[in-house]
């Protein structure tokens, strides 16, 4: 297992254990080598791939999708040019069939984002405020007379749950299989090894399978949704007509888009709320601050995902030609880890990094939901949950401390994921 790294040649941010050390590794990695090689870690042999960990480089690729293409377009590209149909192609997941009909390129990236996912999940998922309120109402309802909780369990992870499944149509009743269906999903970036989250072939096959019986499930959604349609995203889907392609979504496609919400939508919010609640208890003054004035929390919760990422990196951009960031040649061809967590953490971005500011001026340029044409299309959500969450919890908790039986350790990956944390609290 990893221990804290002191020097350059101790930093692996992949090795087992390696979440444990994560910011310590960014500060050397700035001071160091922030620009990193992996040698051989490209997707075609004798490639290599590169760790970008400055705000400044980082805010550059994902602005510029010619120079950077993301690793999904060039996967869509070439299932557009196999010319057969996408969706009985092996070893790609419905998400990314339905690419190659929905969004093949930026233009069409942007009219899928604005004419399907924004009016639930973007700037219309104002929509979802009071069901969000509710939610997180009967969740805090179901322990705050008992004077402990374990924030996980029992809010953190079933509030992101049951948003998606109400924002989705999703039956409360099978909310445990929208967990095992997005367990397999984001299955990779927990369990994969190296900067491309790579699993073994045997749970490649394993993950496969999960995923065709979440495609089946969903399936049965459509149909369902189509012959009744109801107040939710996927009978919206049913029914939206896609202006680029003048016409309805087929149950494929749909399926696609529904795949895309739940890898985005889950665990992500729940590892926000988690790493929120231990800044709360460990930096001082915060939550008296935000109990005197609520106009606060739209801060606290941007210095919360600036501070701790939930998504710490994806390796989702290649070079398309031979390019140098921070005087360090990168050749074309290559993989660029996205380091979003140390790019919050650029001591040239940021003064005092590490300290967590009500007053930071334009907090939110952090790149925890990335930037430019494809930042996450789920940001407002997000976002929301958030705000209603600790709305909420500030309204009837008069403050938290950790309880007995944490050892905060993380999942493995590349999600800042805290396993369990055990609260005390006193009622407002
Ligand atoms: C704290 C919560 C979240 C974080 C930190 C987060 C972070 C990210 C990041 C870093 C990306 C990559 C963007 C890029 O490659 O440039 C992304 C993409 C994405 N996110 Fe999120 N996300 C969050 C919540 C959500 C939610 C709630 C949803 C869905 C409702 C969602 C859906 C997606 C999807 C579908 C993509 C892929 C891009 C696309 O298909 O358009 N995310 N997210």
């Amino acid at each position: 297992m990893m221990r804290c790294p002191r020097s350059l040649d101790e930093v692996d941010l992949f090795a087992p254990g390696a979440q444990e050390y994560w910011y310590e590794a960014y500060d050397i990695l700035h001071d160091q080598a922030p620009v990193h090689r992996l040698h051989g870690e490209g997707f075609l042999p004798g490639t290599d791939a590169f760790v970008l960990s400055k705000h400044a480089d980082i805010a550059q690729v994902v602005r510029d999708e010619e120079a950077f293409p993301p690793l999904t377009s060039v996967l869509v590209r070439q299932l557009v040019e196999a010319d057969g149909d996408p969706f009985d192609s092996p070893r790609v997941n419905v998400m990314v069939a339905s690419m190659a009909s929905l969004r093949p390129n930026p233009e069409l990236w942007r009219a899928h984002r604005q004419e399907l996912t924004d009016p639930w999940v973007g700037p219309g998922s104002s929509r979802n405020e009071d069901m969000i309120r509710r939610t997180a109402c009967e969740l805090i309802d179901g322990w705050i007379d008992e004077g402990r909780v374990e924030w996980v369990s029992q809010f953190a992870q079933p509030l992101p749950q049951m948003v998606m499944a109400n924002v989705l149509g999703w039956p409360l009743a099978d909310i445990e299989l929208l967990k095992y269906f997005g367990d397999g999903c984001v299955k990779p970036f927990v369990y994969g090894s190296g900067p491309r989250s790579v699993l073994p072939e045997n749970e490649v096959k394993s993950q496969f399978e999960v995923l065709e019986e979440f495609r089946l499930y969903t399936h049965e959604l459509i149909v369902e949704r189509r012959k009744a349609p109801r107040d939710d995203m996927i009978s919206f889907l049913t029914r939206v007509e896609y202006s680029p392609l003048g016409r309805r979504l087929t149950d494929g496609e749909i399926n696609g888009v529904v795949y895309a919400m739940v890898i985005g939508g889950l665990e992500t919010t729940q590892y926000a709320l988690a790493e929120q609640v231990e800044l709360l208890i460990e930096r001082d003054g915060i939550w008296a601050a935000l109990q005197e004035d609520r106009s606060r929390l739209r801060s606290f919760i941007e210095e919360g995902m600036r501070l701790r990422a939930p998504t710490q990196g994806l390796s989702t951009r290649m070079t398309s030609r031979d390019v140098a960031f921070q005087g360090v040649p990168v050749p074309k061809g290559s993989v660029l880890h996205l380091r979003w967590a140390a790019a919050n953490m650029d001591p040239e971005e940021w003064e005092c990094p590490h300290e967590l500011r009500l007053d930071r001026k334009a907090g939110s340029r952090h790149l925890s939901f990335s930037q430019g044409p494809r930042v996450c299309p789920g940001a407002h959500l997000s976002r929301l949950e958030q705000m209603v969450a600790w709305n909420e919890v500030l309204d009837r908790v008069a403050g938290f401390d950790y309880d007995d039986g944490n050892d905060f350790l993380h999942q493995p990956g590349i999600m800042l994921g805290t396993l369990k944390l055990n609260l005390r609290f006193a009622r407002v």
